[in-house]
């Protein structure tokens, strides 16, 4: 019996995650679920934001499905030593699993284009998945230094750390329209010359995929005036974390958009809004972003790609019905979970 741990966390973490469970209870009854605690509610129960009982748990785990974590501007959350705060709790999770490759879907659904900040016929063009290195690059390389006039990072990447995100992003393009796109800077950076090497030599093990480069800049012009170019976009951290929240508004709700990060072992699942106290508690969150987050898990930790697509289906029927505030609906939480139940 499969086990996921759930990590509901603070905010309209535990609002979307029961909407999620609901819907995992549906599609794969088998799964054993057991709830832990992380971010806020867990430093306020155990004095840590990571604590022990959620590190137990995780031993055991085939997943992890996560809400959100942290607190309003004036929590008194914000005023803990930062290895205290919610944050905390999340990027330790994240580093102990060892999660080194972060996929985000950007879809803009059929019959939702007018939500998105684009023009709707180029709005119906975007279905991209984001495959971002997210354990390496400038943010963990260790050669830094912090002077009074004077500072460096450094972008550090390995072959090996290059093709273990890489193995990731032409699986999925075998999965989708089989096509990737590396983004790098070769034309000015020694790492991009590494990261396209190493790209191109891997490529020839996806005889179905093509691979082309292109450089960041320039794809993060193309991402928003000819999205349809795109369906698998490959890339190292930082230029990852730009052009990923860059891609977040193309759907035109962050309450839409899953992610998945993935390493070894146990992969971790979560919606990429935040804990939203502006809303918390009034039952009125859109929770398709964690539904979404669950039929990755159903996906890439299960395989189980058939239940997956279901709930991917049924999230598209529900939210033609049943659409909520930020998606100028009037639904509830509730009401949206359970035009998605009735769908499956
Ligand atoms: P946020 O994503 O929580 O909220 C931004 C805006 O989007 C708000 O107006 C909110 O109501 C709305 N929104 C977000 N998710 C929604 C949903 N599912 N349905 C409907 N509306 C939704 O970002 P913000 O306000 O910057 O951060 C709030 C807290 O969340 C902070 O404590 C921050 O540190 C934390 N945070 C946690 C993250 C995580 O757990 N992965 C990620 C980002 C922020
Ligand atoms: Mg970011």
């Amino acid at each position: 019996m499969p086990k996921v741990a759930v990590l509901p966390g603070d905010g309209i973490g535990p609002e979307v995650i029961g909407a999620a469970l609901a819907v995992l209870r549906e599609v794969a009854p088998d799964l054993s679920l057991e709830e832990c605690r992380i971010g806020g509610c867990a430093y306020d129960a155990e004095g840590d934001p990571f604590p022990p009982s959620t590190q137990a748990a995780l031993v055991e785990a085939d997943a992890a499905l996560l809400g959100t974590v942290g607190g309003a501007p004036d929590s008194p959350w914000n005023r803990l030593p930062r290895p205290q705060r919610p944050e905390s709790g999340l990027l330790r999770l994240r580093e102990h699993l060892g999660v080194f490759a972060n996929l985000r879907p950007v879809q803009v659904m059929p019959g939702l284009e007018h939500l998105s900040p684009l023009r709707p016929e180029i709005a119906a063009g975007v279905d991209l998945l984001i495959v971002r290195e997210l354990l390496g690059g400038a943010y963990f390389d260790p050669r830094r230094e912090r002077g009074e006039e004077a500072a460096f990072n450094t972008i550090g990447y390995t072959r090996a750390e290059i093709e273990r995100v890489g193995e990731h992003a032409f699986r999925a393009a075998q999965e989708r329209r089989g096509a990737v796109t590396s983004v790098d800077k070769a034309n000015v950076l020694e790492v991009s010359e590494l990261w396209r090497d190493t790209v191109t030599a891997q490529a020839r093990a996806f005889p179905g995929v093509t691979l082309n480069h292109e450089y960041v800049d320039s794809v993060a012009t193309l991402l928003v005036t000819q999205p349809e170019r795109y369906d698998v976009l490959l890339t190292e951290n930082l230029f990852g974390d730009i052009l990923s929240d860059l891609a977040a508004v193309l759907p035109g709700s962050l309450g839409l958009m899953p992610s998945a990060s993935l390493g070894a072992g146990t992969g971790l699942y979560e919606p990429i809004h935040g804990s939203a106290p502006d809303i918390a508690g009034q039952g009125v969150a859109n929770p398709c972003g964690t539904i979404l987050s669950a039929a990755m898990l159903l996906r890439y930790s299960l395989g189980r790609s058939a239940e997956a697509d279901r709930v991917e289906a049924a999230v598209r029927t529900a939210l033609r019905e049943q659409p909520t505030r930020d998606l100028g609906g009037t639904a509830s939480t509730q009401e949206l979970t359970a035009a998605v139940l009735r769908a499956l």
